[in-house]
């Protein structure tokens, strides 16, 4: 039986069906088909501006591709696997609508650099789309951060109240994560806005095509110097999965942090209805799914990038079929991150705060212990000793079931003479707050400044 593929001239038998099944990625790939499309028409265009085809045929190749492309826009596109790829899929259907002539769209061309080019342009595409929606996070973060510049909380080491911060200052950390990220992605884009179409197979190609035309008709900043590098290269993907993990490392941080701020332990926060769900046993329930499944997503991107390193790490140049693995953990990963930027945006745009509830468990505890610490210091007793005093004391109130504000000045007269009655000032939280007005620090001068230099950034 005569094979009947795009490429079965050589061929005395077919594939078993079960066999190309395997074999096949349309089943995947069809989600670069509008890349696919358009990286054709600009291959079509070059074709008869150059003269390596009749102009006219040209024409009739870009007309054909335009028609599927807007067909393919309205959802009329079938595509069958055993066409195997997204590549021979449209070649049949273009076949299909302008006869014999579209035999000639894949001159100078292979599947090897048209693949990599529909991956160029997916990811180039969806790069700026993900820095879009950050950017729609990070204008959220500061617009919480704006809001809570004086909401005191308490800030933690090893989980353990340690000084009280202010939210809003919690919130920009989390900004400069994120914005750490985006600039991540948009490096990512000069790796990604790169030609490699025109490089044919591995090697080039001996008809006198025009790389820079193509690139320019497809929007590519620039083309790859080396063909074989063109077509085997997976650096910007691996840069993408790298740059996704990072980023769902600090979406999942913050996941964590708002599990535990809803729970009844700590009850800083009140999830929206909206991003909650009930229990199907447990009347009561109100779960933080989304957040859990943020931090749970983490694993998939995590997985995606070791995936295809390890399909990358013992690979000849120049084009293997294994790079046919490089596709479902790319755009698992392109559609895991987006919809959690969205989500957790959305989750702190609508949670509440509980204000009240946050500062109290400032004050039911020993995070203003420094402060009294630094209050000695300031007075001569070197740091040392001032802190060695105070853990005494703080002892002392364990034991009598205190806290350093209830403790009476003459009591803090027998420790030192230099206390006076200003202390009970120290000691509060917003005070201790207010006063860290170090650069970089919690005061609420210095997360004012935070948030005037994010609000400049964001507009720039
Ligand atoms: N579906 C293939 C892939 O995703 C396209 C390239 C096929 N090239 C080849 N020489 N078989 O990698």
């Amino acid at each position: 039986m005569k094979n009947e593929k795009l490429w079965g001239g050589r061929f005395e038998q077919s594939l078993e069906s079960w066999v190309e099944e395997f074999g096949a990625s349309i089943t995947f790939d069809q989600k670069m088909a509008e890349f696919d499309i358009k990286g054709s028409i600009a291959h079509a265009k070059m074709l008869g501006q150059t003269g390596i085809i009749d102009l006219v045929e040209a024409e009739t190749l870009v007309k054909g591709l335009e028609e599927l492309l807007a067909e393919y826009h309205e959802g009329k596109l079938v595509f069958d696997v055993t066409n195997e790829d997204i590549h021979m899929n449209i070649e049949v259907l273009l076949t299909q609508k302008v006869g014999a002539v579209a035999g000639k769209l894949h001159t100078a061309r292979s599947r090897n650099d048209q693949v990599a080019t529909d991956m160029h342009l997916y990811l180039k595409y969806h790069l700026g789309d993900i820095i879009e929606r950050l950017s729609h996070l990070r204008h959220v973060l500061v617009a919480l951060a704006e809001k809570h510049v004086k909401t005191i909380m308490p800030g933690y080491t090893h989980l353990q109240h340690a000084q009280p911060i202010s939210l809003g200052h919690y919130f920009m950390a989390y900004y400069s994560m994120f914005t750490r990220d985006s600039e991540r992605f948009e490096f990512n884009i000069s790796h990604t806005d790169i030609s490699p179409l025109g490089a044919a197979a591995l090697a080039g190609t001996t008809f006198p095509i025009d790389r820079e035309l193509t690139a320019e008709l497809m929007g590519f900043e620039a083309i790859y110097t080396n063909s074989l590098d063109a077509v085997s290269d997976r650096d910007f993907i691996v840069e993408f999965l790298t740059n996704a993990s990072l980023l769902m490392m600090h979406m999942s941080r913050i996941c964590e942090e708002l599990v535990s701020w809803c729970s009844n332990e700590c009850q800083y926060i009140t999830l929206s209805d909206t991003f909650s769900t009930g229990s199907s046993i447990m009347p009561q329930k109100k779960n933080p799914d989304m957040a859990e499944l943020i931090r749970g997503k983490t694993g998939r991107v995590y997985g995606n990038l070791f995936s295809l390193l390890t399909v990358m790490k013992s690979l000849p140049l120049a084009y293997n079929k294994d790079l046919q693995e490089d596709k479902e953990g790319m755009f698992d990963t392109v559609e895991t991150i987006s919809v959690s930027i969205d989500i957790l945006a959305g989750m702190l745009e609508s949670m509440t705060v509980n204000e009240e509830r946050m500062l109290y468990s400032t004050e039911k505890d020993f995070s203003n212990a420094t402060e009294l610490a630094d209050y000695l210091a300031t007075k001569g007793i070197p740091f040392r000793k001032a802190h060695e005093i105070v853990g005494s004391l703080v002892l002392e109130c364990t034991q009598s079931g205190n806290f350093l504000q209830d403790v009476p000045l003459s009591r803090y007269k027998e420790l030192s003479d230099l206390i006076e009655d200003d202390i009970y000032d120290v000691l509060q939280s917003k005070t201790a707050v207010e006063r860290r007005n170090s650069y970089g620090g919690t005061g609420f001068m210095q997360v004012l400044q935070q948030i005037d230099q994010a609000k400049t950034q964001l507009t720039s």
